[in-house]
């Protein structure tokens, strides 16, 4: 998996860069949303880190409230992109965008740079395979301080596909129809989607590039496992961080994972020393 990425993100990204041009109007409200979470954990400022940020729009939305954002993406026209944006919006001096591979996330960032908040926004996990993600998140919690908030926000998860599938959709972005064709497999839980661009010249559409992707989708507790192997402890579940609608299987998956540290491993998550704190004084 992963040849596709490059096809994508990178060859394609004037393509890509139409789709997620369309995103920028909902961040706002998730990064408002985010930021009123943490503000349970005392996070009101401080350092953010957005793993495969696409041209910035959640690391630009943190830099407007007053964070500190870094972000990471491999594809050099988003990267270039995002520096602009930022500069446009003023915020080029709370931001810095590097491009690079997230999977090389400890060469890329400076060790002493610690971070507050990780974000990992719009299904950007399950490119790879499974120990390269968790390489990423084991990475990025190196780089976190304890007490740190890691977001996995606006992913897709397995259960919402087993309920209900949509194999084939069109959407109009400007005058591009991108018309998608998806093949789920319950057995590998892999999301097989073409993408196919078309030109519209009134009624006529032109076929400008066919491109197809595999995407890994976890399933929640997968997820949770993994991260929890990577050091950070899964705390809350939305199904939409911006109006704060609980996590459900019909919803999009918005994880809050704060860190773990080594002492809190052995001895097990906070859930798990309730639990056996109960046991216990039922046998008392
Ligand atoms: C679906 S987009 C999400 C972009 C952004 N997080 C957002 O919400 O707008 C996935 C992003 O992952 C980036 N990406 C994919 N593989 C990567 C890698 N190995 N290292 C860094 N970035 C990567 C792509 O370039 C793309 O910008």
């Amino acid at each position: 998996m992963g040849d596709w990425t490059r096809r994508i993100f990178i060859e394609r990204a004037d393509l890509f860069l139409k789709i997620m041009n369309e995103k920028w109007i909902k961040t706002e409200a998730l990064v408002d949303g985010m930021i009123r979470l943490l503000k349970d954990f005392n996070i009101e400022s401080g350092r953010i880190l957005d793993l495969c940020c696409g041209n910035g729009r959640v690391a630009i939305t943190f830099a407007k409230k007053g964070f500190r954002a870094v972000g990471i993406d491999f594809s050099p026209m988003f990267i270039e992109d995002a520096k602009e944006k930022a500069r446009e919006l003023g915020v080029s001096k709370r931001t810095s965008f590097i491009c690079g591979d997230a999977r090389r996330l400890l060469s890329l960032v400076p060790k002493d740079a610690f971070f507050d908040v990780v974000t990992s926004v719009w299904t950007s996990i399950g490119y790879y395979s499974k120990d390269e993600d968790l390489s990423v998140f084991k990475q990025a919690r190196k780089l976190t301080r304890d007490g740190g908030i890691l977001f996995i926000a606006e992913t897709v998860h397995r259960d919402s596909l087993n309920l209900s599938f949509c194999p084939s959709s069109f959407t109009l972005y400007e005058n591009i129809v991108l018309v998608e064709e998806r093949k789920w497999d319950v057995l590998t839980s892999k999301l097989r989607t073409t993408w196919s661009f078309y030109a519209k010249n009134g009624d006529n559409l032109r076929l400008i590039d066919r491109i197809m992707f595999d995407i890994y989708v976890y399933s929640v507790s997968e997820l949770a496992s993994m991260l929890r192997e990577a050091g950070w402890e899964t705390v809350a579940t939305y199904g939409n961080l911006a109006t704060g609608q609980l996590f459900s299987p019909w919803t999009e998956l918005n994880l809050v994972a704060k860190t773990t540290n080594m002492q809190h491993d052995e001895k097990g998550s906070g859930t798990t020393q309730f639990f056996k704190k109960t046991e216990r004084s039922l046998k008392d």
